[in-house]
């Protein structure tokens, strides 16, 4: 079935600034905004809920308890709600952050993410924000950004979010942290050969946004 909406794809390594990036995008189109890290956190959310010992999950039991897991449409974007709750604080904690990389290695969990996502898309214009949706979710999206950033960069942007002075010390862990991640993500985090590159170091929120949207408007022009 050909699609009639508008997809923008935004994707990229941990910490590019693409959820925010996503969401501010969104609102300026009037679009709405679907964070595809958010279905992986709430399938990881769930399944510790079941068994708080992530090296007995099998992708069997990640599939079972991430099935009352539903994306609900609001204002400016789609958000997890499990057994019809909103769940953001959990998906966002340290349990779920350091689980989640697993998760998000299972093939089957990997369907079940990225048929919700397009399911999402059927009735909606959407901004996208993930690792492979210009790849394998939307390979025939209307727009498709790849955000890199320094790691270093990337990492003093996290603690700034976090709003408490960070040392040198804390910088370097963090971007410890984020390599490390980085390299667990890897296989999934491909630019897509048609994807317009945007290298985020030097540049404000704001610019990077302004860039997104005059490339949208320039292809649904
Ligand atoms: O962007 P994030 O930190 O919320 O992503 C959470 C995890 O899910 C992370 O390990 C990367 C993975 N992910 C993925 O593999 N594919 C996506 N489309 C989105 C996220």
């Amino acid at each position: 079935m050909t699609r009639r909406t508008f997809v923008i794809a935004i994707d990229g390594p941990a910490a590019s600034g693409k959820s925010s990036t996503a969401q501010m995008v969104a609102e300026k189109l009037g679009y709405l905004h679907v964070d595809s890290g958010s279905l992986y956190r709430a399938a990881t959310a769930a399944t510790l809920r079941d068994q708080s010992d992530p090296s007995k999950w099998t992708e069997q039991a990640v599939l079972d308890a991430a099935r009352p897991v539903e994306l609900r449409a609001a204002r400016t974007s789609f958000y997890p709600l499990l057994e019809g709750r909103a769940i953001e604080d959990e998906i966002r904690g340290g349990e779920v952050t350091d689980n989640v990389s697993r998760v998000a290695q299972m093939p089957r969990v990997r369907e079940w993410v990225n048929q919700k996502v397009r399911d999402a898309a059927k009735s909606r214009n959407v901004v996208v924000d993930g690792r492979d949706m210009g790849t394998m979710v939307f390979p025939d999206a209307d727009l498709k950004i790849f955000l890199v950033a320094d790691s270093r960069e990337r990492a003093a942007r996290r603690l700034r979010q976090r709003g408490t002075p960070a040392s040198q010390q804390m910088l370097d862990d963090e971007t410890m942290r984020i390599t490390g991640r980085d390299a667990r993500d890897a296989g999934q985090t491909v630019p897509a050969a048609d994807s317009v590159m945007i290298d985020t170091t030097g540049l404000t929120q704001q610019e990077q946004v302004e860039q997104i949207v005059t490339l949208s408007k320039q292809r649904s022009g």
